[in-house]
């Protein structure tokens, strides 16, 4: 049986990387999904805390994720939609995990270097042990495949590798090592203004991504201002080599209609940014505004969303429970 796991953390606004990078590939497993499988999609607050968050807007922030699941098509009859911290077995399984997890392996993940910067030691111990974390909300659950974003292989492999020194070290075979799902160009969506940085909530210039709440006018003014280079658009996809925001910008318009890059090159090949840019623009408005009016609808009916949260965290603690306990009597934990 798959057991499907995956989780955005609600910090600030979604984008399109979010959304083509993974939010559209949960749909598409979700839709197509064996009606034994269990798909759990999780707001991971836990995660958010790992930098500073002001509380209200932390809380805020939640309700806007849950609304963006359901409003890319995350169906909460079909799937778990939660919050990370109403399921106490995230923390409880991280710290046995942490118990299991090498300093080696850690000093190798590539993010904590990034988001530390130049001062390691003004660095908190949680964004340095967040990949423990991640491994924790993935195995809880037992997870199979798990749907991200390129830049989260290296914290998948972690996972499986704490997975194996867990069954290897209390001769069991209770963790399946879960498999990540990473499809082909969407899975890194670069910045706007920079073709050779990731599109990211955390970028100082708004102008840098498409949040999934901007409205049609912003779209097209950000599209309108993404960075070029002073060439006509290539002939064929190999000359897109070094040319980074060319090929960022084809492969959202491939993205966003499902074609295959090489076919899109082929469209405009031998074209300007300029006309191409609006034919981007009308493609982007067209599959986003049915997303954003649905988001604003959901975020007027708080209730609703507090009643999709409560349904799928009493849902996510009964199926992690079970396995907290195995987990707790393998470790030798005594319980009454
Ligand atoms: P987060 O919140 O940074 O991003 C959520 C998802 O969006 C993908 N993504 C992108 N994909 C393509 N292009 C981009 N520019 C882009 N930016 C983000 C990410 O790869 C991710 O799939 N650590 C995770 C959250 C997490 C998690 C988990 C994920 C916590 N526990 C367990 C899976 C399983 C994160 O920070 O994602």
């Amino acid at each position: 049986m798959s057991i499907i796991f995956s989780g955005v953390q609600p910090t600030g606004n979604l984008h399109l990387g979010n959304y083509l990078g993974a939010i559209r590939n949960w749909v598409a497993m979700q839709n197509r999904a064996a009606v034994d499988a269990k798909l759990l999609f999780c707001v991971v607050d836990q995660h958010a805390i790992t930098v500073p968050q002001d509380p209200k807007q932390l809380r805020q922030s939640i309700l806007e994720v849950t609304a963006a699941y359901i409003a890319c098509g995350i169906d909460p009859k079909r799937s778990v939609i939660f919050n990370q911290s109403t399921v106490p077995g995230h923390a409880q399984l991280n710290w046995v995990l942490a118990c299991h997890a090498p300093l080696g392996w850690l000093n190798r993940m590539t993010q904590f270097k990034e988001k530390s910067g130049k001062h390691k030691d003004q660095a908190v111990l949680g964004l340095y042990a967040y990949p423990v974390l991640m491994a924790a909300d993935i195995l809880l659950y037992r997870a199979t495949h798990v749907p991200v974003g390129e830049d989260q292989k290296q914290h998948l492999e972690l996972a499986r590798d704490l997975a194996g020194a867990y069954n290897r070290h209390y001769g069991v075979e209770f963790f399946p090592l879960p498999e990540p799902i990473i499809l082909g160009q969407a899975a890194r969506i670069m910045s706007l203004r920079d073709g050779s940085k990731k599109m990211s909530k955390s970028d100082e210039s708004d102008y840098s991504r498409i949040n999934l709440t901007d409205d049609a006018d912003i779209i097209a003014l950000k599209i309108q201002k993404a960075k070029t280079d002073p060439l006509p658009l290539p002939g064929t996809a190999e000359e897109l080599a070094n040319r980074p925001e060319a090929e960022n910008l084809l492969g959202i318009y491939a993205a966003l209609a499902d074609q295959d890059i090489k076919a899109v090159v082929a469209q405009f090949a031998g074209q300007q940014f300029s006309g191409f840019k609006k034919q981007l623009t009308e493609l982007a408005v067209a599959q986003l505004s049915p997303i954003t009016q649905t988001m604003r609808r959901l975020l007027a009916d708080p209730q609703y969303l507090h009643g999709v949260l409560r349904d799928g965290s009493d849902a996510a603690n009964h199926i992690a429970q079970p396995n907290l306990v195995n987990i707790y009597d393998t470790v030798g934990f005594w319980r009454a």
